[in-house]
């Protein structure tokens, strides 16, 4: 059993015409879970990609993201939702098909320059993905990849955070 055999697909959800790709049947899978982090990690371990800490996006950013940092020994960094953080932050605000939101990070989370990979669980619009980078830029420090476990390319995210020159791993799509 793969990966992406273990996603579950949800028709219309949250409203009619989506088909929802839900990862907690693959991680609630010890063997899901294991395959996810142990293919982020290899990547990372053998391509290169050289970076200093994850920045994870709540909520599912959180639970890859903080694997993968135990995982390859890096610091994590969590990007939350408005009034979440306790301390001073930079807020950025995004588009979404109906109105918009906000997403925050501390501003003394990351150090001048340091080289950041950016964590969520699925890359669809690349809204919330692109404002997370925003944030990262805006309290120094510059993204090196961002790392999915799915995308969904047909929405089209992929192709605006490589239109903004920004590179992406993922580990499997969907159409
Ligand atoms: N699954 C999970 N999150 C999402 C999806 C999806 O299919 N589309 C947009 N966000």
């Amino acid at each position: 059993m793969t990966i992406k055999s273990r996603i579950r697909s949800i028709p219309d959800y949250p409203k009619k015409g989506i088909m929802f790709r839900d990862i907690t049947t693959l991680i609630k899978d010890p063997v899901g879970f294991r395959l996810v982090i142990d293919n982020l990690t290899q990547h990372y371990l053998q391509n290169g990609v050289d970076f200093d800490v994850i920045v994870g996006i709540e909520a599912r950013g959180f639970i890859i993201g903080g694997a993968l940092s135990y995982a390859l020994g890096k610091g994590f960094v969590p990007v939350r939702k408005p009034g979440k953080l306790p301390a001073d932050v930079a807020s950025q605000k995004y588009e979404l098909e109906y109105g918009s939101d906000t997403i925050e990070i501390h501003i003394d989370a990351l150090e001048e320059g340091s080289r950041v990979l950016l964590v969520d669980d699925l890359l669809a619009t690349g809204g919330t993905a692109l404002a997370a980078a925003a944030l990262v830029e805006k309290v120094g420090g510059v993204v090196a990849e961002m790392a999915f476990i799915v995308n969904l390319p047909d929405v089209g995210g992929e192709q605006r955070i490589l239109d903004k020159g920004y590179s992406i791993f993922s580990l499997t799509d969907f159409e």
